[in-house]
């Protein structure tokens, strides 16, 4: 049960566990990886997708016949291990070139070039399979409030995200983007930095309809903010495109620890809602459960691998956790008293108009507001019931 398998839907970025560990303060602490490796090793442990940007494939700057060869090398072992390509984006970050952004750099001959880095990119991820295209602009930013006109800067990050988008649907790659939102590091302050600047941002698009989200744990947890609410209003706006699993405890520099270590409590809420939050307590997210953790710096490549696999075992444990959560008869009746249900009946009447409720004295004249003012809804009871499935207590 705790063992992951392809029907799981555990994806990886290459620059996850391929991450050489060299910080602010310090140089690597392991060797280069090589993707082909990690495919291999991946697959091993029972995950079924691996996600890159073009640089962690490619080096920045290599020749079309190198970047052929290294292409069809890694196809091999993709098809060799059955391990597919879910989700792919750019790197629009390390290159110096990107210092002051890509799509919203002060530099129009930078925007043009980013754009161009991209668009050979999607190409490669249209002829992948990839059907999910992420945009995190991490240097999309600034330091100094006046160094960057942030509603100039808007428009050209809607111009750069609605061109590629209209190049996907010409082509007909069927792909779909997800933003990514960030509050902070390694600008500043980033542009659209939580889940909500992002879904306000994609309303003012012109291909919005193509355009949807791809939340990080750490990143809304960076900015004080509640992950799986988050998540929730994402799927209520039908935009919940991708996601990135990891750990963060509070609000400090982006941590990207193993899923789970950290808001526990909350990895639980956010797997009990996309395991159990659609109709009739079907999952409520079906696309990947994919892991942006970095394995910490202190590790060998044996805990490179160790780690990797703790991902999707918290997953999984917690995933059946959740699933003993719904199933236990005192969480029903908490979650009946507490009235969940109830929240999803209308608060009118069908038909009934504002005229009607106007008439209706039981909705106000008789309502008794004292009685309605001493109910108790049980929440605290039905966290610790949570809290008790959480610990295995129960
Ligand atoms: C970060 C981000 C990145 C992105 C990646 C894919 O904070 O570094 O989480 O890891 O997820 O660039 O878009
Ligand atoms: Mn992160
Ligand atoms: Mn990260
Ligand atoms: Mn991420």
């Amino acid at each position: 049960m705790v063992q992951p398998t392809r029907d799981d839907h555990f994806s990886f970025g290459l620059w996850t566990v391929g991450w050489p560990a060299a910080d602010p303060f310090g140089t690597a602490t392991r060797p280069w990886l090589d993707p082909v490796e990690s495919v291999h090793r991946l697959s091993d442990l029972g995950a079924w997708g691996v996600t890159f940007h073009d640089d962690d494939l490619i080096p920045f700057g290599s020749s079309p016949d190198e970047r052929a060869r290294i292409v069809a090398r890694f196809r091999a072992a993709l098809d060799e291990t059955g391990l597919v390509v879910p989700m792919m984006t750019t790197n629009t970050f390390t290159h110096p070139v990107f210092k002051d952004g890509a799509f919203t750099s002060n530099d129009r001959g930078v925007r043009r070039f980013a754009l161009r880095k991209i668009l050979r990119n999607l190409d490669l991820a249209a002829e992948l399979g990839a059907s999910t295209y992420v945009f995190w602009g991490g240097r999309e930013g600034a330091e100094v409030d006046s160094g960057k006109d942030i509603r100039a800067a808007l428009d050209r990050y809607r111009e750069g995200i609605d061109t590629l988008a209209a190049y996907v649907k010409e082509q007909g790659y069927g792909i779909r983007f997800a933003i990514e939102p960030k509050p902070n590091e390694p600008r500043g302050d980033i542009l659209l930095p939580t889940v909500g600047h992002a879904l306000a941002f994609i309303a003012e698009l012109e291909h919005g309809d193509i355009v949807g989200v791809n939340p990080e744990v750490g990143h809304e947890q960076m900015a004080g903010l509640n992950y799986s609410a988050g998540i929730a209003q994402a799927l209520w706006a039908g935009k919940l495109f991708h996601l990135d699993l990891n750990g963060q405890r509070g609000i400090k520099y982006d941590q990207d620890l193993i899923f789970g270590h950290g808001d526990l409590i909350n990895a639980f809420s956010l797997v009990d809602l996309i395991e159990h939050g659609g109709v009739g307590g079907a999952p409520a997210y079906d696309g990947p459960r994919h892991f942006d953790y970095k394995p910490l710096r202190t590790e060998d490549v044996a805990g490179v691998w160790d780690s990797a696999a703790a991902n999707m075992r918290t997953y999984l444990l917690l995933r059946e956790r959740a699933a003993a959560f719904r199933a236990d008869p005192e969480v029903q009746q908490a979650l009946a008293t507490a009235g969940v249900a109830e929240l999803s009946t209308p608060t009118l009447n069908a038909g009934e108009t504002l005229a009607d409720l106007a008439a209706d004295r039981s909705a106000f004249e008789d309502f008794d507001v004292d009685k309605a003012g001493e109910r108790g809804y049980g929440f605290g009871r039905l966290g610790q019931l949570a809290v008790e499935h959480l610990m295995g207590a129960r």
